[in-house]
């Protein structure tokens, strides 16, 4: 399996996969500058919850690197001060995954907890956080797909399932294996996957362009659907679960994740279908009693109004973009995570699993 980032020490510089010219191109960028790391998570060259956390980490490395030379060694303290000032700029790029958040305050919390004397320490440390991360974010994806593949066997008796999933939870999304799509890479290598439903996923196409394209790299079998077509599929019983990943889960189980996925928790209850969010501790915000406090990201109306640059809508029309919504915890039947699934009732159950 192919890492999503490459950190090249000798360079200090962030290669990675623009998942903008995905499936068309495969286009390797490098970067070398705090601020073109910012610019690859707003422009979503790099995306998905995981993926951002980490990635706003390595961008807080390269701030490091650019600007450890305005300071004198021992000035710790000012350096801190700034890197702090980096930190929240980082972590506001993109508002609702709580792991980019998350990642950015690791890395300070623990520099700072440390109690360097040199900003070269400062940047040793850093540089070993990030790569710690990265590493430690592909075993979490691995884990997140044994334990979700062993449920579903059991719960399914080993039959050969169809399974739905929105967006890109992918190894693109993550570090490398994915969330959701890594309880779906398990479930194929165990021999219980029959196919895989790809909802396109209106407006940014992550699933016909990142998800479709994962699945075809791996030989998993998969349709492609456009997402209107999913309550359809449902109703025909040709969806046995839907899995999707989150960008931030609530202390009472509510999930955000892409936009429509709401839309389809409702069409499975009203289907039968069981639906599973699959997500590592780091997007769990026990700060968060419920979804209604989960800040929506709105992005900009020409994700709606065009199509590779091609308008596909009236001049002068009136647009809305939220880029996520929530699912309320009620319409989920288990969250995948590393360290088993978890079921209702959520409040004390995601307590118990990740304390
Ligand atoms: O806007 P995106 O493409 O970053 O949104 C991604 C999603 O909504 C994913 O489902 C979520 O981040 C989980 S990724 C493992």
């Amino acid at each position: 399996m192919e890492k999503t980032l490459n950190y090249n020490k000798s360079k200090k510089e962030i290669n990675f996969v623009n998942q903008l010219t995905l499936p068309l191109k495969k286009e390797i960028l490098s970067c070398r500058d705090f601020n073109g790391m910012k610019d690859a998570i707003l422009s979503m060259k790099l995306r998905g919850a995981p993926l951002i956390g980490v990635s706003g980490a390595f961008g807080l490395l390269l701030w490091c690197f650019e600007n450890s030379g305005k300071y004198q060694n021992e000035d710790v303290v000012n350096f801190m001060l700034a890197f702090e000032k980096a930190r929240d700029e980082m972590a506001s790029v993109r508002p609702t995954a709580v792991n980019l958040k998350w990642a950015c305050d690791k890395v300070y919390n623990e520099v700072l907890a440390a109690r360097p004397k040199f900003i070269t320490e400062i940047i040793q440390m850093t540089e070993r956080l990030c790569v710690e991360m990265d590493s430690e974010d592909i075993a979490i994806c691995e884990k997140i797909g044994r334990n979700g593949a062993l449920y579903l066997k059991e719960k399914f008796k080993g039959r050969k399932l169809r399974i739905l999933t929105h967006c890109n939870a992918g190894a693109l999304a993550t570090c490398g294996y994915g969330t959701a799509l890594g309880v779906i890479r398990a479930a194929h290598e165990t021999g219980i996957l029959d196919y895989v439903w790809v909802d396109e996923t209106r407006p940014y196409l992550q699933g016909a362009r990142i998800t479709a394209y994962e699945l075809m790299e791996d030989k998993i079998d998969n349709y492609l659907i456009c997402d209107n077509m999913a309550g359809f599929m449902m109703k025909k019983g040709l969806v046995d679960a839907v899995i999707t990943g989150a960008d931030r889960i609530a202390a009472n189980g509510d999930a955000a994740n892409k936009i429509g996925t709401y839309s389809l928790s409702v069409l499975a209850k009203e289907n039968g279908v069981p639906m599973f969010i699959a997500a590592p501790k780091s997007t769990f915000d026990l700060a968060i009693k419920t979804g209604d406090d989960i800040k929506i990201e709105e992005r900009s109306e020409k994700e709606v109004t065009e199509m590779h640059g091609a308008r596909v809508a009236p001049h002068g029309v009136r647009v809305k973009n939220p880029a996520f919504d929530v699912t309320d915890a009620k319409y989920i039947s288990g969250i995948i995570t590393e360290y088993g699934v978890i079921e209702k009732p959520y409040k004390s159950n995601i307590k118990k699993a990740l304390s």
